[in-house]
């Protein structure tokens, strides 16, 4: 009989990008999706260790997976991913009723491990040497890169895909658990980038988004000719048939001239850019190890704003950082009511073993101040999104229609293609922008006339005419997301 999987995905793009790699793998086997855990053959959780909340979701999904394991002892529990490679025995040891433990530098041994449970083989460990005591190139190898066939049925649309540049990250900010979890930065050749991203149009895919822990830091060296991100971006622009290209996440000293030019010039890369800035003090910065300075972050700033007046720049934020005063914390505010981001991603700091910050430095910021510098900061950013957005009200955008808005997914609507629903895209700025009509239009490009303007999004109208006409891919699948969690599994209704 048919073997069934539920997967679970906690955490970013790349684990999404991981979650979709397993599941075409396991379909490879025989294996189809359950439609809920309690159906399942084997039950997958794809974590994330950023912070410790990320950790806390999974550690209590792992508790409500027990009662479905004492029924069905048979059932396969894994954790994969990021608190895999981490946590390594302490998983089973707090849950011990977990089959499989396989870092993300493993993940291409997932369908032969489950099939070694099943056949009765006992619990398994797989994860990759921690980044001391071994050389780096000893260390690198034992993280696998993982991209083999894709699977268009278990990514967020069909026509929108992530591709992987590089694994790991090498820059070590002092809070951040990712080098360790994800090992050195290796890049993928390009030209095995570029033949996943002409497979993936070949196959209907409109959108491509390039995804690296430091994506603008990708470099790769073939004899004497080193590829850059922007050389990349050159090389994807030419695909025919491709509409969309966007890059994250990008980290601010590796903003290089070379890059945004290629921005300016390259019509399918959306002018959006994420540059995390993390913190609005040198002095918090220098604690965090970020390697720039608010001057250096500024200057970058000024040079995408002059060659780019129109791209959205966004950023991400922690607050309640070791040792942040209010004063420091301050300069964090300033620079997010001063920089015009068109959104910032805020989190409380959250110490991460392992971590320098987490060796050296306090955690001395009480729970109660960081909550209030969080809920500070979401406001001073929402003043300033919904001023930008506002200057969209009266132009019209293309957009790339995603799917059902949020306020429709909630509603559980289960519409035919031509019924009116409120459906939900974004524009070349990365824009959510959502309007009423028919759902046939779902991975289309269509021209609104935007009338409204909130913080997080806007609204309009289709104007007259599409965009274009293409016939509609398959819709069977969606990530339903909330933050921090994706839940890869079939659309309602669909
Ligand atoms: N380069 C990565 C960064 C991964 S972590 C990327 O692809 O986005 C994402 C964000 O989480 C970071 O930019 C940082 O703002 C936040 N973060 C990382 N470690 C954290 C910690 N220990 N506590 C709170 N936030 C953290
Ligand atoms: Fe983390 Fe800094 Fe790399 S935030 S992913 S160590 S650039």
């Amino acid at each position: 009989m048919t073997k069934r999987l539920w997967i679970e995905t906690v955490g970013c793009q790349m684990n999404v990008l991981d979650s979709e790699l397993v599941v075409a793998a396991l379909r490879r086997q025989g294996w189809d999706m359950a439609r809920g855990p309690a159906e399942a053959d084997a039950v997958l959780y794809n974590t994330c260790s950023v912070r410790q909340h990320a950790e806390d979701k999974v550690y209590s999904a792992l508790g409500r997976i027990r009662q479905e394991k004492q029924r069905k002892p048979d059932l396969v529990v894994g954790v994969l991913g990021c608190m895999a490679q981490k946590d390594q025995e302490l998983i089973r040891r707090r849950a011990p009723w977990v089959d499989l433990i396989v870092g993300p530098g493993q993940l291409h041994q997932v369908p032969m491990l489950v099939a070694d449970v099943l056949g009765g083989g006992g619990p398994r460990l797989e994860v990759s040497l921690e980044r001391k005591g071994a050389a780096r190139d000893v260390i690198a190898r034992s993280f696998e890169s993982y991209d083999p066939d894709r699977d268009p049925a278990m990514r967020p649309t069909p026509f929108q895909a992530f591709v992987r540049t590089q694994t790991g990250c090498d820059k070590f900010c002092a809070f951040c658990v990712v080098p360790h979890v994800r090992g050195p930065e290796q890049a993928r050749a390009p030209a095995t980038i570029v033949a996943e991203a002409r497979k993936l149009v070949a196959e209907g895919c409109r959108e491509i988004t390039l995804i690296g822990q430091t994506v603008n830091s990708y470099r790769s060296r073939d004899g004497g000719r080193t590829t850059r991100l922007s050389d990349l971006l050159v090389m994807l622009d030419a695909i025919d048939g491709l509409d969309r290209i966007k890059f994250v996440t990008n980290y601010p000293r590796d903003m290089t001239d070379d890059l945004i030019a290629a921005v300016r010039d390259l019509p399918k890369v959306c002018r959006y850019l994420h540059v995390p800035a993390q913190h609005g003090s040198d002095a918090v910065l220098t604690r965090m190890k970020r390697g720039y300075t608010i001057g250096d972050y500024l200057e970058m700033l000024g040079r995408i704003r002059s060659a780019l007046p129109d791209a959205a720049v966004t950023s991400d934020f922690i607050v309640g950082y070791c040792g942040e005063t209010d004063a420091e914390f301050g300069l964090t505010l300033d620079l997010v009511r001063s920089a015009g981001f068109k959104n910032s991603f805020i989190f409380k700091y959250s110490p991460r073993p392992g971590t320098r910050a987490h060796e050296r430095l306090a955690d001395d910021v009480p729970e109660a101040v960081k909550k209030e510098r969080n809920r500070l900061l979401l406001e001073a950013q929402a003043e300033v999104s919904v001023a930008g957005n506002r200057r969209f009200v009266g132009t019209r955008q293309r957009v790339l229609v995603e799917g059902l808005s949020a306020r429709d997914e909630k509603r559980d609507v289960a519409a035919g293609p031509d019924e009116v629903v409120q459906l939900s895209g974004r524009t070349m700025c990365d824009q959510i922008v959502v309007f009423d009509a028919p759902l046939r239009l779902v991975g289309r490009l269509v021209d609104v006339d935007v009338r409204q303007a909130g913080p997080w999004s806007l609204a309009g109208a289709v104007a007259d005419g599409l965009a274009e006409a293409v016939p509609l891919g398959s819709l069977a699948f969606s990530v339903e997301s909330a933050p921090e969690v994706y839940q890869i599994a079939p659309r309602r209704g669909r």
